[in-house]
């Protein structure tokens, strides 16, 4: 029930993938750690970006990271190994064809995995029936439609909308963000809180302007090139100055703009004594 991954698997992808969750580590996770004793299942995990931060932020608890792509959990391991993280488990499997059993895990960890899927809501179904009575999920998806910069250029709004184009093609949503408080709380989740996360860059701050503006967001439009003109989405001297304008935005009088979404719930405990773990 996945849909083909718009951004692909190549090396390029997993140096972009780190890159993101370095420089937004503390944006993203603040907030986020598991008590000692937990059972959290991060799903698509991928190449490990957002694992090693679970890691490192919850060193009492079990992760368990799971991933549909057998390249990426291979490069995952790497890279806990390199970390010397040893409260991490690696499993190969489609979220959808769970191997675990029903109430397994006191909490869940999704990070850009529901922009992806043809039907993020069926795949909350299945967390939710993961997880304990009680239990917490995270999930945290982006909107390309948050992004805006200065200076404004109508070629590089084109090209963020040919990533867009393109993702809905595939079957995935770039604009998932906005639509976190429908999907978890028509999932049945309880207690639903979203938080807008916005990254806000200009040249006073050189490592979002590197590792968000340029690593992380331009890279992801640079990295559609080929195919939006094959799709006939862009022209490459239109595609090419959509790109140029949004490298313009690093300049030293530059403003670049984009919101994260992150939505924590918890599964309802009907039990007598029950409460939620968030
Ligand atoms: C954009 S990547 C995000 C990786 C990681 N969470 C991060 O934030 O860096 C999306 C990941 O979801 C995985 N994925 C997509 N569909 C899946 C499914 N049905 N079951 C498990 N993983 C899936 C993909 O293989 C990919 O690694």
């Amino acid at each position: 029930m996945n849909v083909s991954y718009v951004h692909g698997f190549d090396a390029r992808e997993s140096t972009r993938l780190a890159d993101q969750a370095g420089t937004l580590v503390e944006l993203l996770h603040g907030g986020t750690a598991y008590t000692a004793g937990s059972r959290v299942l991060e799903v698509g995990c991928g190449v490990g970006a957002q694992t090693v931060a679970l890691a490192q932020r919850s060193p009492g608890a079990t992760i368990i990271s799971v991933d549909i792509s057998a390249a990426s959990i291979g490069q995952a391991v790497q890279r806990v190994e390199t970390a010397a993280f040893m409260n991490v488990v690696f499993v190969q499997a489609d979220i959808f064809a769970p191997p675990f059993g029903a109430e397994s895990f006191d909490d869940v960890f999704v990070c850009f995995v529901l922009e992806h899927l043809l039907q993020p809501a069926a795949a909350l179904a299945v967390l939710k029936d993961l997880l304990k009575p009680g239990g917490s999920i995270t999930v945290i998806e982006g909107d390309h439609g948050s992004t805006y910069f200065y200076p404004e250029s109508p070629a590089a709004n084109a090209a963020v909308r040919c990533q867009v184009e393109l993702q809905r093609r595939a079957g995935g949503n770039a604009l998932i963000g906005r639509q976190l408080y429908p999907l978890m709380t028509e999932a049945g989740f309880d207690a639903v809180k979203v938080s807008p996360k916005m990254v806000y860059v200009d040249s006073s701050r050189p490592d979002l302007v590197e590792g968000f503006t340029r690593k992380t967001f331009t890279a992801m439009i640079e990295g559609v090139r080929e195919p939006a003109i094959a799709a006939g989405l862009a022209s490459p001297d239109a595609f090419n100055a959509g790109v140029r304008d949004l490298h313009r935005t690093t300049g030293p009088d530059g403003v670049f703009c984009y919101t994260f979404f992150k939505g924590r719930g918890a599964k309802k405990d009907a039990r007598p004594n029950g409460g939620a773990r968030l």
